[in-house]
Parts: C-alpha cells; sequence; structure tokens
C-alpha cells in the first residue's frame, strides 16, 4: 500500500486520534449489551501498538444508526477491560471540557470520545467541525475500515488538518482483499448473494473482470432466473433489472467467466419463519411459492465449486438465514469454504455474520469487519478514509 501506516511516524509523547469502527451490535432491547465484539477486539493490535509506543490514544467512533443517539459507554466498559487498563469515555466530543481532559493525559492513557455521530456536522463532513477535531490531537490514524468508505468529519475532513497514517486493521484488510481480488490463487470464486441485484450490479461487473467463476444466490437469484426465462412464482423480483441480469450473463460468458446458479430452490407460500415449503426446481417455482433458500442439489454444486477454489470471496448469504428453516444453504456455503484448501475471504456484512453464527470465523483466511467498505472496495471503488491519508 502506498499510504502511510503508524509505523511511518513517531508517536511518542503524541495525541493521537485514533478513528476506529466501534459500530458493534448491541442487544435489540437495551442497546447497552455488545453482541459481537469482533471489530472492538480487530483494533487492538493499533491501539496496543500506540500505548507501547507511549502515544495519548483518543478514540474516537460512532455507533448504531444516527437518529438513535446512542452513547458508545458500553465499548468503552468492553476495551477497558481488554487493555486491561482504564478507558475514560469523553461525552462532549469536542470543546473546551475535552480539550482539559486531554491535556492531562499522560502517555499511555486512553480515552474514548462519545459517538461522533451524535453531531450532525459529522456526517456532513463539516470543515469547522474536522477542524476542532484535529486540535484535540498531533496526529491521525484512521482504522477504520468498516467506515473508510464514508467521507465524514472523522474519516475524512479531519486528515486534512494533521498527518495523517493508517492503522494496523486498515492495512491488513487492503492486504486481504486486495490480494483476494487482485492476486489471487487459481480459480478465484467469488459467490455473490443478497437480496437484491440493484445493490450488487457494481460488484458483479468489476467481478467479472478477475474472476474464473461467479456462484450467483440469494433474492438476486430470481431475477436472473426470470431473465433466463424461468418462472419465479411470487419470489422477489426487480423487474426494471432483468435486462441488466441479461447484460451480466452475456459480459460473463464473452470474458468466459461461468456463472454458477442454484438449481432447486426451497420455496415457501409466506416470507415466514414457520412458512410451508417444497423445494422445487429453480427454473421452475410454481404460483404461490417465493424462494427462501437455496435446495439440496445446489448445495452439493456449490460445494463442489468451493473445494475445486484457489480462492473464494464470498459478499451476501443465498438465502433467508435469519429464519432459522431458510439458513441451510448460507450454513452449507460457509461450512463448504471452512473445510476448503482454498483462500477464504468473507467480504463482511451479513456473510459474516453468518460465519460468525455458525461458529466458523476462526476457520476462514480473513473475515473482513466492514460490510459497505469491503463490497465497494470489491467494486473496485476507491474508498475516501483511505485515499484522505498521507502518501509513503
Ligand atoms: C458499518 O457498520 O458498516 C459501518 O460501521 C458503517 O456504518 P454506516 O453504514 O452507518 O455508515
Amino acid at each position: 500500500m502506498n499510504k502511510k501506516s503508524v509505523r511511518d511516524i513517531d508517536v511518542s509523547n503524541k495525541k493521537v486520534l485514533v478513528r476506529v469502527d466501534f459500530n458493534v451490535p448491541l442487544d435489540l432491547e437495551t442497546k447497552t449489551t455488545i453482541t459481537n465484539d469482533k471489530r472492538i477486539r480487530e483494533s487492538l493490535k493499533t491501539i496496543n501498538y500506540l500505548i507501547e509506543n507511549n502515544a495519548k490514544v483518543i478514540l474516537c467512533s460512532h455507533i448504531g444508526k444516527t437518529k438513535e443517539k446512542l452513547s458508545i459507554a458500553p465499548v468503552a466498559k468492553r476495551l477497558s477491560e481488554y487493555l486491561e487498563r482504564p478507558v475514560t469515555l469523553i461525552p462532549e466530543i469536542i470543546g473546551d471540557n475535552a480539550k482539559a481532559v486531554i491535556s492531562n493525559m499522560k502517555p499511555g492513557d486512553v480515552v474514548l470520545l462519545e459517538n461522533v455521530r451524535r453531531f450532525a456536522e459529522e456526517e456532513a463532513n463539516d470543515e469547522v467541525f474536522a477542524r476542532e477535531l484535529a486540535s484535540l490531537a498531533e496526529i491521525y490514524v484512521n482504522d477504520a475500515f468498516g467506515t473508510a468508505h464514508r467521507a465524514h468529519a472523522s474519516t475524512e475532513g479531519v486528515a486534512k488538518h494533521l498527518p495523517a497514517v493508517c492503522g494496523f486493521l486498515i492495512e491488513k484488510e487492503l492486504k486481504a482483499l486486495g490480494d483476494a481480488i487482485d492476486n489471487p490463487k487459481r480459480p478465484l470464486v467469488a459467490i455473490i448473494g443478497g437480496a437484491k441485484v440493484s445493490s450488487k450490479i457494481a460488484v458483479l461487473l468489476n467481478l467479472l473482470e478477475k474472476v474464473d467463476t461467479i456462484i450467483i444466490g440469494g433474492g438476486m437469484t430470481y431475477t436472473f432466473v426470470k431473465a433466463l426465462g424461468g418462472t419465479i412464482g411470487n419470489s422477489i423480483l426487480e423487474e426494471d433489472k432483468i435486462e441488466v441480469a441479461k447484460e451480466i450473463l452475456a459480459k460473463a460468458e464473452e470474458k468466459g467467466v461461468k456463472v454458477v446458479l442454484p438449481v432447486d430452490t426451497v420455496a415457501a407460500v409466506d416470507f415466514a419463519e414457520d412458512a410451508d415449503s417444497k423445494v422445487v426446481e429453480s427454473m421452475n417455482i410454481p404460483d404461490g411459492y417465493q424462494g427462501m433458500d437455496i435446495g439440496p442439489k445446489s448445495i452439493e454444486l456449490f460445494t463442489e465449486v468451493i473445494k475445486g477454489a484457489g480462492t473464494v470471496v464470498w459478499n451476501g448469504p443465498v438465502g433467508v438465514f435469519e429464519f432459522k428453516k431458510f439458513g441451510a444453504g448460507t450454513n452449507a456455503v460457509a461450512k463448504a469454504m471452512a473445510e476448503s484448501n482454498a483462500e477464504t475471504i468473507i467480504g463482511g456484512g451479513d456473510s459474516a455474520s453468518a460465519v460468525a453464527k455458525a461458529g466458523l470465523e476462526q476457520e476462514m483466511t480473513h473475515v473482513s469487519t466492514g460490510g459497505g467498505a469491503s463490497l465497494e472496495f470489491m467494486e473496485g471503488k476507491e474508498l475516501p478514509g483511505i485515499v484522505a491519508l498521507n502518501d509513503k
């Protein structure tokens, strides 16, 4: 990577503002209990490096949806357990009180600013706000890979006002995702799922330039089935994307990329956890039924393709995995990847949740901490939070 990292800058005795992605899932009821702390664990390497190198560490992140204005206090507590030292929560984020606490920090101290999206200026990438954030520190480190696709004040604006470098997590993510797509062990197989073709067009088009095989699953399958002249019953369809699906299939053929679609489908009478269901041919889903998951023959087919791969990149579940009854296909993909000898890269978001739910995280080469960010990376887009950092 051509961007400077924490290794390239002297942090000793310096106030270092670190943008991390502590947007961790919280329990739905109280919104105070962390249900998966992977993003906290993955940021420890950079934080510990800064502590060991006598920096004064000022952490900054958003958490939850903007309108919820959640507190990041549960993260301060969990982080302090991992670091085995106090992590002081600064509620004001910017202003005189924050500055007063920070000016009393000693090397190795760690503070965490309150949820930065409590300020509308954050998402607006407000110049004055970015300067205020910058005025808290002498160095800026971005390690928030999961938020690197956002040009916000704490991910992009602030980098204009301080020496700006990346942390170890961003380095690791870019290397793992970059190698998988641009320098893979072949054959390179991409599994692209999820409900909508529209949200995956860009990634499909970019990957067609790189991969040997694309497996398509999830709700987007039915638009492809329609494009191929099949019948889809009541399955989810993006009518206005049928032409795009045809173009994607034509382009794949032109490039010699093999497209693997499900051959059978678990179809249900309702979009519900306990809906009556049966296995049908993917090209022939009867009226009154909607596709919810890939069927057993498709599981076999996908597993075979994964077995023969040198590298597998996965983004998006292949069924409605949030309903246990329709999670078999997604679980089988996770299992096949875990058992394969291929480099296995999980592109964040729902596929990462599925892998975590199946307890298979440790079996993968890389599970990205970024949902939207890893998708945009795989679309071939530049991520503003990384572009803004200083070149080597
Ligand atoms: C994520 O969870 O993908 C990141 O934290 C970014 O969150 P956002 O989509 O709300 O910007």
